[in-house]
């Protein structure tokens, strides 16, 4: 039969298959999160997310060496204080897990680049991003309050060598602000990698086990993004450029390949995906059952963020899927 269009042709061998790719995956994408818990000699496994737990500040150490052995350039870190209270002012306390674990990090690797997740919601006693009005039980969250104390505990992060901050609480103006408290702090060269469009997700359940932020009355409806809008995400991103944000970021990144893909196509800016605890625990699970190949599906769901448009990935398998991208 003469078939005059046969895609197959390209497919027939690896290395043909290799030269016609499309996409790569690389370490150089790969962001690792860690989860910092006040203390010491604290490994606490997160049960939801297997072969992650919070660890101590004298336990990273190890952790670290891998990360470097593997060549992941950059880590996030999220801290689990000792004392929550209102307004997370563990948040902006030099003495807290965050800063103490930049101070570690950069002694063994100043090359990492260290990203501090800049939110409230790990340090307040009832979970929420931000303060919250007067009512016990059912206050709303305020908005402009919650800017300063934002502001305050990135410059915290930045005053212990952090390189990148990354706001995540959904506060409206908080790249603005942020970008202000660090310039009159003197910190002109610290980049903002701002959680531009974070939708309020199903996805980040395991999350709020590992730094046991789960809000203890409500949402986070009433800040975070609808996942029914797409249109509204492109206007969060344009705001969050125009306040002055370097980086930008959609999250979760599984569910949303078309809002990275909206996003890649309408901006310049390096763009980020995470892929959050919930997309990495369902994955986990499947393979636990023996139902899914593990490196087969977490490559591929990573290779599908990539191909929507991503540049960098926050993602709970980057420790794994750098060593199976060096075998390869
Ligand atoms: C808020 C924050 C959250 C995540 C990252 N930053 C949780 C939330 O908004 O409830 C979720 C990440 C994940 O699920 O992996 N500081």
């Amino acid at each position: 039969m003469t078939l005059i269009q046969r895609p197959r042709r390209l497919r027939r061998t690896a290395n043909l298959r290799r030269m016609v790719r499309e996409t790569t995956l690389t370490t150089d994408d790969l962001i690792a999160p860690l989860f910092i818990a006040a203390g010491q000699h604290i490994t606490k496994p997160i049960s939801s997310m297997p072969g992650h737990a919070q660890l101590s500040v004298d336990q990273i150490h190890h952790e670290i060496d891998i990360l470097m052995e593997r060549n992941i350039p950059s880590v996030l870190l999220f801290g689990i204080p000792h004392h929550k209270d209102g307004h997370g002012s563990q948040a902006w306390d030099s003495d807290g897990p965050v800063p103490h674990a930049i101070r570690a990090i950069k002694a063994q690797a100043p090359e990492l680049m260290v990203i501090a997740d800049v939110c409230l919601c790990e340090y307040t006693d009832h979970g929420h991003c931000g303060v919250l009005t007067p009512e016990p039980g059912h206050g709303d969250v305020l908005n402009d309050p919650t800017l300063d104390l934002l502001g305050r505990a990135a410059v915290a992060y930045a005053d212990a060598g952090a390189d990148i901050v990354a706001p995540s609480a959904m506060m409206d103006g908080q790249v603005g602000a942020i970008r202000h408290a660090l310039d009159e702090s003197n910190h002109h060269q610290i980049p903002i990698l701002s959680y531009a469009a974070k939708f309020s997700s199903a996805f980040y359940g395991p999350f709020r086990e590992a730094a046991e932020s789960t809000p203890q009355f409500g949402d986070r409806r009433a800040y975070q993004m609808d996942p029914a809008n797409s249109r509204e995400a492109l206007r969060e991103v344009d705001l969050d450029v125009v306040e002055g944000a370097d980086m930008l970021m959609v999250k979760p990144a599984g569910p949303y390949l078309d809002v990275i893909h909206e996003v890649r196509s309408n901006y310049d800016l390096p763009l980020a995906a995470y892929q959050v605890s919930g997309e990495y625990a369902m994955i986990k699970a499947a393979v636990q059952n023996g139902w899914l190949d593990e490196r087969r599906a977490a490559i591929e769901s990573l290779m599908a963020i990539k191909r929507a448009g991503a540049d960098m990935i926050i993602t709970y398998y980057a420790k794994e899927v750098a060593r199976w991208l060096a075998e390869v």
